[in-house]
């Protein structure tokens, strides 16, 4: 007999002679009646089956004992309406077969709640909770949705490397890739001589795949890419992580505007994917981790972000009467606090800030004409702040040069991306979302570290 998917038989109406559903058993009650319920799990929905084992069954008293919480097995048995609340369909156990212990004394996961912190210790066993399985299901659904989101549009999906040469945000803040023995440096003149190493010359791990994201999108109009990003940035935060992924679209002719559109659009489909389509996994966040989660996607669907320029925020945020850690003046960076505070107070929704500073942000983005800001937009959300990052990007050769000189960058490792503005120069656009920030705000979750499967965070990539 086929192995049937718990999610299958729970949504069927009819009953079945027999089934076979294969799974993890969740807890186990015994009734006085001579039979036992045990609540399988098999992660393909959030509920269990309910299974009803007679203790007449043929080898039930020979495995008895090793049928606890955390054990997994396979059982046959008829599927049929269910007569007692909480279930539409259960299972008439007519065979158990066991296929691992798990024992009661040393198997972390009984029936109490354990914190996430404590969870996150046992990453290879947080799995089998309901929040970390739900959390997984809207995280590849949510996938899912933004392939089917930019496939629709007719964009390209773009592999971009993860081994790279240059440094997109231009922060510094990457992780080195070498072979190089740390012990036993090649050196010519007191410095590391690169030329021994593997590639021939320094390389890193990638913090974003828009510089080369850009190259196709001078070519093929609009593409995407949707990979691991990495940032050796030193922040403890619950919105951070030293290794995540990033989805980051670029077009060509796209404005400023435009680009903003696409990330309103964007975000909006998303939030509308996840309600449809994991219902069951956003009741149990509603319920257990955030009362206000299905409000709030749904308020954020029915309304228009508010965009706003850099300067009006600081106006809005000078003219408050909040006492902010960080002072608040014209060239400042916007801290959590700020972003915060204006789309939480003052907007109570989210909000694209655009035309920054130019001194704050990356050399990449299109100056505007009035030489002190340009075209970069962030979307901010009530609690989380920054979803996404983007901006219109500097077509013109010689505005690009000087502002790559000027943020101290060698032009010579550049030349390629220069040559972009050289050949064909084309007006273009993009963003970056980061992937575990949507996954925490549409779940709910407090912690970035809780939204992907193995979190990676500076002093911290055990397992
Ligand atoms: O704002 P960022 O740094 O933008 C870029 O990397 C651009 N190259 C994107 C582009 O225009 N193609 O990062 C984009 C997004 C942020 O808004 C945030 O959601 C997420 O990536 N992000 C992080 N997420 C988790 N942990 C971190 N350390 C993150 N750093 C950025
Ligand atoms: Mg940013």
């Amino acid at each position: 007999m086929k192995r049937a998917k718990i999610k299958d038989l729970l949504d069927r109406k009819e009953e079945r002679q027999e089934v076979l559903v294969k799974g993890w058993v969740r807890t186990r009650r015994d009734s006085k009646g001579g039979f036992s319920f045990i609540e399988l799990n098999d992660g393909s929905c959030l509920a269990n089956i309910q299974v009803i084992a007679e203790h007449s069954l043929k080898n039930f008293l020979e495995l008895d004992k090793q049928i606890t919480t955390g054990s997994c097995m396979a059982i046959t048995g008829k599927l049929v309406i269910s007569q007692g609340k909480g279930q539409k369909m259960e299972i008439q156990s007519a065979g158990i077969e066991l296929y691992g212990t798990a024992d009661a004394e040393t198997f972390p996961l009984q029936k109490k709640r354990h914190s996430f912190e404590y969870l996150r210790e046992i990453a290879h066993l947080r799995p089998r909770t309901n929040t970390f399985g739900a959390v997984m299901r809207v995280r590849s659904r949510l996938a899912y949705a933004i392939h089917q989101f930019f496939n629709d549009r007719g964009f390209v999906y773009l592999n971009t490397p993860i081994i790279t040469t240059s440094d997109c945000e231009g922060a510094g803040e990457m992780f080195q890739v070498t072979t190089l023995d740390p012990d036993c440096l090649p050196k010519v003149e007191g410095k590391i001589d690169y030329a021994q190493d593997f590639f021939g010359e320094k390389t890193s791990l990638t913090v974003s795949g828009q510089l080369e994201g850009e190259i196709y999108a001078s070519a093929l109009s609009d593409i995407y890419t949707f990979g691991p990003t990495f940032r050796a940035e030193n922040s403890n935060t619950s919105r951070h992580l030293s290794e995540f992924w990033m989805v980051e679209p670029e077009m060509a002719f796209y404005d400023l505007d435009d680009d903003m559109d696409l990330a309103e659009e964007f975000i909006k489909y998303l939030f509308v994917d996840a309600l449809e389509n994991c219902s069951e996994d956003m009741e149990f966040f509603n319920q257990r981790i955030d009362k206000t989660i299905i409000e709030t996607l749904q308020h954020i669907i029915d309304n228009q972000f508010e965009r706003l320029t850099y300067t009006e925020a600081i106006q809005r945020l000078q003219k408050s009467k909040e006492t902010f850690s960080y002072p608040v003046e014209w060239g400042c960076a916007l801290q959590a606090e700020h972003e915060r505070y204006l789309s939480e107070i003052v907007f109570k929704k989210p909000i694209i800030v655009f035309n920054y500073p130019e001194k704050i942000k990356s050399f990449y983005m299109k100056l505007n004409k009035d030489d002190k800001t340009v075209r970069a937009m962030d979307v901010l959300l009530p609690k989380l702040g920054e979803i996404i990052g983007g901006s219109q990007r500097e077509e013109n050769y010689d505005t690009l040069l000087k502002r790559m000189k000027d943020a101290g960058l060698d032009p010579k490792h550049y030349w390629w991306y220069l040559d972009l503005r050289r050949f064909g120069t084309a007006p273009h656009s993009g963003f970056g979302l980061g992937f575990e920030r949507l996954v925490q705000f549409v779940t709910g979750m407090e912690n970035i570290r809780d939204v992907i499967p193995f979190p990676r965070t500076p002093k911290h990539a055990h397992f």
